[in-house]
């Protein structure tokens, strides 16, 4: 692998079950699948992204021993049955004692810098799956280190009040400690298509609060992503996920994403164009199946 120089993004919200970990290991995957090299570290004692992807918890070191110990990515990072592309370091519920085994002269929001310092060198994406508490070790950890966050929202009026506090975390850490992290969008997922006028005042609301950082792309509802994942495994693992919608849509998210890292200073700015998916050759997230668009290596 050259050497490499990866963006870091943490992907969370501090409410639990809404699609956090779908889009972190979907969004990865879509990446993998178009040549990219992506880590998703698992941050979360529940270990969502280590079950969603088939990895059986307790069976491998990984998060708790990368925070705690000096043993590196290299070591950690689980390879095999991977989706392409795609390296997961996995968490298994002893997490939860991370607090014990640090002593108390570690300071807790710089735990992940030095196993950042070394994946940032192997990848071009690092995903940091957070659970669903602010309060987590881990989680503030994520906050403290990543440059972007993703916030991942199923459209119910509920999701603004989640979402708002999330808002203000990320102000107080961006204030205090990281003043680089940016939120890099709002996903929906999930979504209703024939719940528009639900989808006008969550997109209505949502632009308010963060003009320009609601995701053009949003997922739809579909019963394929539990199924998948109840089988640890991805869409994009799946032969024929050129021909599935969902897979399509994380797709054309993967490109959005990928827009707005590679131009970060035009996105924050507010002037960031538009892409033409139709000229990448997606017409939209039920047509062309071509996925070597924007690919690394043009
Ligand atoms: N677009 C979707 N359509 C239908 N079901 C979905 C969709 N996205 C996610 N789900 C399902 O919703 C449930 C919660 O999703 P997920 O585990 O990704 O959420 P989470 O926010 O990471 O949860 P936690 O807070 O427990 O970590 C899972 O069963 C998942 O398969
Ligand atoms: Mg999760």
């Amino acid at each position: 692998m050259n050497e490499k120089s990866a963006v870091v993004i943490g992907v969370g919200n501090q409410k639990g079950g809404v699609g956090k970990t779908s889009n972190c290991i979907h969004i990865a995957a879509a990446l993998g699948t178009r040549g990219f090299h992506c880590l998703i570290i698992d941050l979360d004692p529940a270990a969502g992204a280590t079950k969603h992807l088939g990895i059986p918890v307790d069976r491998f070191a990984g998060t708790l021993e990368l925070l705690t110990t000096n043993d590196s990515i290299e070591n950690l990072a689980v390879t095999e049955s991977m989706p392409e592309g795609v390296h997961l370091v996995p968490s298994r519920p002893q997490l939860s004692e991370i607090d014990v085994r640090l002593s108390k002269y570690v300071d807790r929001t710089r735990i992940l810098e030095r196993p950042i310092a070394e994946a940032r060198r192997k990848y071009d994406f690092i995903f940091l799956d957070t659970g669903p508490s602010a309060a987590f070790t881990t989680t503030v950890a994520a906050y403290s280190t990543a440059e972007w966050f993703l916030l991942s929202a199923f459209p119910h009026p509920l999701s603004l009040s989640g979402l708002s506090e999330v808002f203000s975390d990320i102000a107080d850490v961006r204030r205090y400690r990281n003043p680089d992290l940016e939120i890099l969008g709002v996903v929906f997922t999930s979504v209703d298509r024939r719940a528009t006028r639900l989808h006008s005042q969550l997109d209505a609301a949502v632009s308010a609060a963060l003009p320009g950082r609601r995701f053009e792309n949003s997922i739809s509802q579909a019963v394929i992503l539990p199924d998948v994942s109840g089988v640890g495994k991805t869409l994009f693992q799946l032969s024929n996920w050129h021909s599935i919608p969902t897979a399509q849509q994380y797709l054309r998210l993967s490109v959005e994403l990928e827009w707005r890292v590679r131009n970060r200073e035009a996105f924050l700015a507010g002037t960031l164009g538009t892409i033409d998916y139709a000229a990448l050759g997606l017409h939209d997230e039920f047509g062309a199946l071509r996925c070597e668009l924007l690919s690394v290596n043009q």
